[in-house]
């Protein structure tokens, strides 16, 4: 059967895109994929969105000059600064983005209260703005920034008693408030999940982390497009960073170890 065996791109500031590369990865095993991890500029959260925009227009700019057929801009705070800018400047590739999953934890809450933890510049951008006016109507959005857990990812101490204070500072005040639905809007917060589900406990609330859909809409995409490998393929797995060496060893030990 004839496919199309040329990568698909994943970029995110820095490692936590890899949280949405595991799951293409899981849900489209015939796919090569390229994982671009800037490393340099991480974080992106609180620069602003010209400057992630720039950011953004490079890294995606040397993922379609090796050739990927398709780019996953796993990253929301480069999503909500870059997206349309992207789409227009790299018009002969689909350039996928990350939804804040506001849309099913507004669907799903009973309380009546969603939280949402994300950067700032995701949380100041159009795209939280207008996806929590759309679908948070007569539901109380809270917006939280994940202070300082960009940094923990990014250090590899997601499993210490730093992170659990991290997690439990931002969490507590949201389930205080009735929250039943956490919104993860940024790629390196699934890395704290095992922290997360610490200080959630047994009170029965719900953390969405949007990875799974968006590796469902890359398969739709690829059908759509006409752009899925050959049934079967080998799968070859690519890892870039604007850093150095050895953050690309810590990036690939992220990803596959
Ligand atoms: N992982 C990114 C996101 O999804 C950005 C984190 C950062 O660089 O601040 O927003």
């Amino acid at each position: 059967m004839r496919g199309d065996d040329r990568p698909i791109g994943v970029y995110d500031s820095g490692l936590g895109g890899l949280t949405v590369w595991r799951e293409i990865r899981r849900q489209h095993p015939d796919e090569s994929l390229v994982f671009l991890g800037d490393g340099k500029n991480c974080p992106y959260g609180a620069r602003p969105a010209g400057e992630v925009c720039r950011l953004a227009d490079e890294a995606v700019g040397s993922l379609v000059a090796e050739g990927c057929k398709m780019v996953v801009v796993a990253c929301n705070t480069a999503t909500a600064a870059a997206i349309g800018f992207l789409r227009e400047k790299y018009r002969d590739i689909p350039i996928v983005g990350m939804e804040p999953a506001v849309k099913p934890a507004c669907l799903h809450t009973r309380s009546g209260v969603v939280g949402v933890l994300a950067t700032a510049r995701s949380l100041d951008g159009e795209l939280f703005r207008r996806t929590a006016a759309r679908y948070g109507e007569n539901i109380r959005v809270l917006a939280a920034v994940g202070e300082g857990f960009v940094e923990l990812v990014e250090e590899n101490r997601e499993d210490t008693p730093e992170a659990l204070a991290a997690v439990a500072r931002v969490l507590e005040p949201m389930i205080a408030a009735g929250a039943d639905q956490i919104v993860l809007g940024c790629t390196h917060y699934p890395f704290l999940l095992p922290v997360l589900r610490q200080v959630i406990g047994d009170r029965g609330i719900e953390v969405i982390d949007p990875a799974p859909a968006v590796g469902r809409r890359v398969g739709e995409l690829l059908d759509r497009c006409g752009l899925r490998a050959p049934q079967g393929a080998e799968a070859h797995y690519g890892f870039r960073t604007f850093a150095d060496g050895e953050y690309l060893n810590r990036l690939i030990r992220k990803a596959l170890g």
